[in-house]
């Protein structure tokens, strides 16, 4: 594992962005798995820098995205597809039809799950993951449970997850109560992660995950299993490692 820590969210955001662009560069139709929340937003900013500034082509580009929360349509602003939209595929030139994400709008969840994991494959897996990490270790919506879920699956999100997440919506209720996910075995079948996290909620998370016990009551801690991980992250997000 690598492990950098910067000085602060820009810092992690330009090192994070670096690493997609070499990977980019030096496999032009490479397979992207794609994170959303607040931690990938500056990185997918200095990606779009770099593009518009003729410095990277996504013509090639593949994407997979994690996670998409269920009931909720590409169209609607709360969805992890319009988010993806508004932050990088609608800014560079990604083709549409290479860009992947679980449909939220599918209500047989065995169906779609089975689905997107033959999307993956199809595209021969993914090159370079990036994931965020939640204040209580999961990744994509692997929440903490008894057992790591393998594949792609439908989850009930936890009153943690729901308190993180109605910030982005206009009241609690509002924010869907399933998602659809990447399972631990899908992450860990990734041939490079990049970890990124950034602020002291994510702290005492970011410490588990890198030098606690692996279980699957921090999901994170699986990575410490992966043979190829990276993790950026600030000194807000280090405050818990002495
Ligand atoms: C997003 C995802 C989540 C987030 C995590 C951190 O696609 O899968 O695991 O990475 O919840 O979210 P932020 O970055 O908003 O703190």
């Amino acid at each position: 594992m690598k492990i950098y820590r910067t000085v602060d969210y820009q810092e992690m955001s330009r090192m994070a962005a670096s690493i997609l662009a070499a990977q980019i560069q030096q496999k032009p139709d490479c397979v992207l798995g794609l994170a959303t929340g607040s931690t990938p937003i500056g990185m997918y900013d200095e990606l779009v820098r770099q593009y518009q500034d003729g410095t990277l082509d996504f013509s090639l580009v593949k994407s997979v995205n994690l996670d998409e929360y269920k009931g909720l349509t590409r169209e609607d602003e709360q969805s992890y597809s319009y988010f993806m939209n508004q932050h990088l595929f609608g800014r560079v030139n990604i083709h549409p039809e290479n860009t992947y994400l679980p449909d939220g709008t599918q209500t047989d969840a065995g169906a779609e799950c089975t689905r997107y994991e033959e999307v993956i494959s199809r595209l021969g897996g993914v090159d370079l993951q990036v994931l965020g990490i939640g204040r209580n270790g999961h990744i994509g919506f692997n929440e903490p449970a008894d057992s790591f879920a393998r594949a792609t699956h439908c989850v009930e999100l936890t009153p943690s997850t729901i308190d993180a997440n109605k910030r982005f919506f206009e009241k609690e209720e509002d924010v869907p109560r399933q998602a659809y996910t990447m399972g631990i075995g899908t992450i860990m079948r990734a041939r490079r992660i990049l970890l990124l996290a950034s602020g002291a909620d994510k702290a005492e998370a970011l410490r588990g995950a890198l030098y606690g016990p692996v279980t699957p009551r921090l999901p994170a801690s699986i990575l410490q299993f992966h043979p190829d991980v990276t993790v950026i992250a600030d000194e807000a997000a280090f405050s818990a490692v002495r």
